[in-house]
């Protein structure tokens, strides 16, 4: 691959080509970077490269002579045009995989207040490195490069990029070296047992987690899955074996968490598991068929969420049953089928929602609950104090 830069600055890249990898990569013949200084190609009389812009403002803008011409001294039908400029697609590991395929590339690195705008015509593509202004071109060419390069065969070693993050739309997985124990924490058991299935499992899971904890828009994409299993998309999200079910999509939403999906057979059914929540879901189709065409994979805090709201609304039911017995000349009959309404809540969201709220929520829930039976049996001890009498007396 050959590489040229365009920059008023070439000095800027000795150190970043007399370094580490890329030294190495040029002297292997991976790749030939040269710097040109479009400077030397201003036709004017004192190399002028820049002037003010047109209907006013701040700063110098590049002129399009120089640049077009030191274009035009170097470019060949297969060469790459890459304009630097904060205003291009923002890089990434899979635009360093598509350059890293490329014959010849070449970078123009804008200075100053930017560029004439009609040097857009003719670059292929305009690329930026993030939503900040840096001074010059010069740095995001040397990191776009050095991305590049270590991607082309046989630069480093390519079992070690295989895995890197973003690879396949994850992050890669924690990695630790000697000693097994620093200052109390530990190498994790798995990575010293020499079970490389063990391990491997073990680094896919991880590689899931830390995704959805630091980044999971990256497992926003679409996974789908057929009957035959898993047809993997550009992320590879691995799901296990569910042959036999019918499940044709799995749509995370925003902000999604890691899964997985199992199947299981007795009941027709699959269940999502977040590793990061010891719980999972079943879902069963609604359909006659009993298939499942979509499933959408929320973040625990989204289900602990709906839980409250879930056990909120029972809550309020039983606050109404207990204004019920209060207020209706109830006798003890009504009060202590309202008790034991209360005592079974209690236990249901104890059997059934504990999971999904957390120890804290439950805690909190089951508090409430107790302290709605005492105030209730404070009011019907209150009312059978000072008006049941009168009813009795009536009665007689
Ligand atoms: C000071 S910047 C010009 C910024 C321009 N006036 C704007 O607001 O979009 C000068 C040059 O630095 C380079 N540059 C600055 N930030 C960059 C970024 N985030 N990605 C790529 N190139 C950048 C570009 O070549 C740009 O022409």
């Amino acid at each position: 691959m050959k590489i040229d830069i365009l920059t008023l600055f070439p000095n800027m890249f000795n150190g970043f080509k007399e370094e580490s990898i890329i030294k190495r990569a040029i002297k292997d013949k991976k790749v030939k970077i040269n710097t040109v200084n479009f400077r030397e190609f201003a036709s004017n009389k004192h190399k002028k490269v820049d002037d003010t812009p047109y209907g006013g403002g701040s700063g110098m803008v590049l002129m399009c002579q120089p640049i077009f011409d030191a274009v035009d001294s170097i470019k060949t039908k297969k060469s790459k045009i890459i304009l630097l400029t904060p205003q291009g697609k923002t890089f990434n590991q899979k635009k360093a995989y598509e350059l890293s395929k490329e014959e010849h590339l070449i970078f123009i690195c804008g200075h100053y207040e930017g560029f004439d705008e009609r040097i857009k015509s003719i670059c292929d593509e305009e690329i930026s490195i993030g939503d900040f202004v840096l001074t010059g071109g010069e740095l995001p060419a040397m990191v776009i490069c050095d991305s590049i390069v270590r991607l082309i065969p046989g630069v480093i070693d390519d079992e070690s990029s295989k895995y890197e993050s973003f690879n396949d739309g994850l992050l890669d997985y924690p990695s630790y070296t000697k000693p097994r124990n620093y200052k109390g924490m530990q190498v994790p058991d798995v990575l010293l047992t020499g079970n490389h299935e063990k391990i491997n499992n073990w680094r896919k899971e991880k590689r899931l987690k830390v995704t959805s904890e630091k980044r999971p828009d990256l497992l926003k994409n679409k996974v789908k899955i057929d009957k035959t299993g898993i047809k993997e998309n550009k992320n590879k999200i691995c799901v296990d074996d569910i042959k036999n079910i019918k499940v044709t999509e799995v749509r995370p939403v925003r902000r999604t968490g890691i899964y997985k999906i199992l199947k299981n057979d007795d009941i027709k059914a699959i269940t999502i598991l977040n590793p990061n929540l010891i719980y999972g879901y079943k879902l069963r189709g609604k359909n006659s068929s009993n298939s499942i065409n979509k499933i959408l994979i929320v973040k625990k805090e989204f289900i602990t969420k709906i839980a409250m709201k879930n056990v909120r609304k029972k809550i309020d039911i039983l606050n109404y049953r207990f204004n019920l017995v209060l207020s209706s000349e109830e006798d003890d009959e009504g009060t202590s089928r309202v008790l034991g309404e209360a005592e079974m809540l209690k236990q249901m969201i104890i059997n059934t929602y504990a999971n999904f709220l957390g120890e804290k929520n439950l805690d909190k829930i089951i508090k409430n609950i107790n302290y709605l039976i005492n105030e209730f049996v404070k009011a019907k001890t209150f009312q059978n104090q000072f008006f049941s009498k009168p009813k009795q007396e009536r009665r007689r």
